[in-house]
């Protein structure tokens, strides 16, 4: 079993990596580490339906064998979920069934039950231990470590929330053997971030990795600790997310605005962070940040794991300014200097705006020439715009 502490003082926890870990012939031992955070005192076992069914109701049996005394509360599936009228429904179940301010919630989901369970957690008598079990491959390498908790609202995603770190982290790779094809496609792009932005070696790993195995390919465990690693110990540097934290959201201002663009519906999170990637990496290019030929290789890798989605940059200005990131006219951009280096660049939204038209106009040429190569005329041969 791989071991990770996350050292924040007297808020340090552990997370614990093994196959089967969790759905596997073992939950009992689990249970057992989940059971002994609540010394006794009642457990909210938060999950949703699917995971429920798949799994959620056997590791709720495994946790009253292990002498919880534990109450399950099951939310419907999706975003939709993780609102203030959600938050509203857990606490009434929590209050009548009797969580104390000794007791645990216990999150088992992907993101939206980890982050409305935490929140939860984190507001609940005002604050509450949790335990998180995340089944996605996005919660596992992302939203399950570092506590960042948080609900939606009308006005925008994750904007009522609270930095609440979990005492216990559970990850079970068995788990993603079920993911939809879709959903850990969304978790690849998290994973090729770190890569990106953060390790050289993770990226060349990826590289190199079978894609087509997915979650079964040899080594792929480790490429989930090795994300969980990276994370753990920029949590550690920057636990409320003032400084070195933000590099985690490389690809992420462009990837909102896409999310806003379509208005949630037609992107996952994760392919719109692929898409937003993309967009860093040539505009961080065009303005001279970015090592030139970085784009292409990013593109190649998000290729290969399936993320091949591609968006103009055209009219995600206006919805960058409104960004809950965005200063006064400015924006925190997040650009790679190089694969697995990536620095925080402070820039006018003015600026953003005139590489933005630059990169919509080189993307432009792209699909004129891809459009030729395709009809067999001679311009199929013209070099890439050197602004890509
Ligand atoms: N998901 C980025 C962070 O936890 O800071």
């Amino acid at each position: 079993m791989e071991k990770i502490l996350v050292k924040l003082g007297c808020r340090a926890y552990e997370i614990l990596i093994e196959k089967g870990l969790v759905a596997g012939a073992g939950p009992f031992g689990a249970a057992v580490r989940v059971a002994a955070i609540a010394e006794g005192a009642r457990i909210a076992f938060v999950s949703d339906e699917n995971v429920w069914a798949a799994g959620g109701a056997a590791f709720f049996e495994a946790l009253a064998r292990a002498g919880a005394g534990v109450f399950p509360v099951i939310i419907k599936p999706g975003e939709a979920s993780k609102n203030l009228g959600g938050l509203g429904r857990l606490a009434d179940a929590f209050a009548e069934f009797g969580l104390t301010r000794g007791g645990l919630v216990c999150a088992m989901g992907g993101g939206v039950v980890g982050d409305l369970a935490g929140f939860a957690a984190a507001t609940w008598m005002r604050g509450v231990c949790y335990a998180q079990i995340p089944t996605s491959l996005l919660a596992m390498v992302d939203s399950s470590v570092g506590g960042k908790t948080a609900v939606d609202i009308p006005a925008g995603k994750n904007l009522v929330g609270a930095f609440h770190q979990p005492s216990l982290v559970l990850v079970d790779p068995g788990l993603l053997a079920t993911l939809p094809t879709r959903e850990f496609r969304s978790g690849m792009a998290e994973v090729i971030k770190y890569g990106a932005a953060l390790r050289m070696g993770l990226f060349e790993r990826l590289e190199k990795t079978d894609c087509a195995a997915g979650a079964s390919s040899p080594g792929f465990d480790g490429i989930i600790a090795d994300c969980i690693g990276i994370k753990a110990a920029i949590v550690e540097e920057d636990e409320l997310d003032k400084g070195r934290r933000a590099l985690l959201n490389f690809g992420h201002t462009f990837g909102h605005a896409i999310e806003a663009k379509y208005g949630f519906a037609k992107y996952t999170h994760g392919e719109a962070v692929a898409i937003g990637m993309r967009i860093a990496a040539r505009y961080g290019e065009a303005v001279g940040i970015t090592e030139p030929g970085t784009a292409a290789r990013l593109c190649a890798l998000l290729d290969a794991w399936g993320l091949t989605a591609e968006e103009g940059a055209d009219g995600l200005i206006e919805l960058i300014g409104k960004d809950k990131k965005a200063k006064g006219n400015a924006v925190g951009l997040i650009l790679l200097t190089r694969i697995g280096e990536a620095a925080i660049f402070r820039t006018p939204l003015a600026d953003v705006e005139a590489g933005l038209a630059g990169l919509a106009a080189a993307g432009q040429r792209r699909r004129t020439e891809s459009a030729a190569e395709s009809a067999g005329t001679p311009e199929a041969a013209a070099p890439m715009d050197s602004a890509r």
